[in-house]
């Protein structure tokens, strides 16, 4: 959902991938600076789709991985947090296993442009739905 009166475009999205760069159950890391706070943030390529969620576990506000970049389990078909195992479905960050069940990662806006992956700060999503 957009931020009311500021889409996307006027917003500064950072370039964090090329598009094609990830394969399926591949991720890579990067940081956002987002309202004076830096973001540790993972992109994942799962089954061909690109998602980004913010690198902190919904158990506790840890990040998922103790081997730097590692989140697919050994099959690539879910995301696993290192810590307690709490497991999530990449497509949509929903935990399916795990102390955390039903909770869902916070997901980071991610737009294609001129070939690159450009990610965007979540705070203005998730303002708009507190106010809803
Ligand atoms: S911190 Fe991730 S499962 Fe406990």
């Amino acid at each position: 959902m957009m931020g009311r009166g500021m889409n996307r475009k006027q917003r500064r999205g950072k370039v964090v991938a090329r598009a094609g760069e990830l394969s399926h159950g591949m991720t890579k890391k990067f940081h956002l600076r987002c309202q004076g706070n830096t973001i540790e943030a993972l992109l994942v390529n799962y089954e061909g789709n690109i998602y980004a969620y913010v690198n902190r576990c919904c158990h506790l506000p840890l990040s998922m991985d103790w081997v730097d970049n590692h989140f697919f389990t050994e099959n690539k078909r879910y995301l696993i947090c290192a810590n307690h195992g709490a497991t999530y479905e990449p497509a949509t960050g929903e935990c399916i296993w795990g102390p955390c069940f039903g909770a869902f990662l916070q997901g980071i806006p991610l737009e294609v442009s001129d070939g690159k992956i450009l990610a965007f700060c979540p705070e203005e999503e998730d303002k708009e739905r507190d106010v809803l």
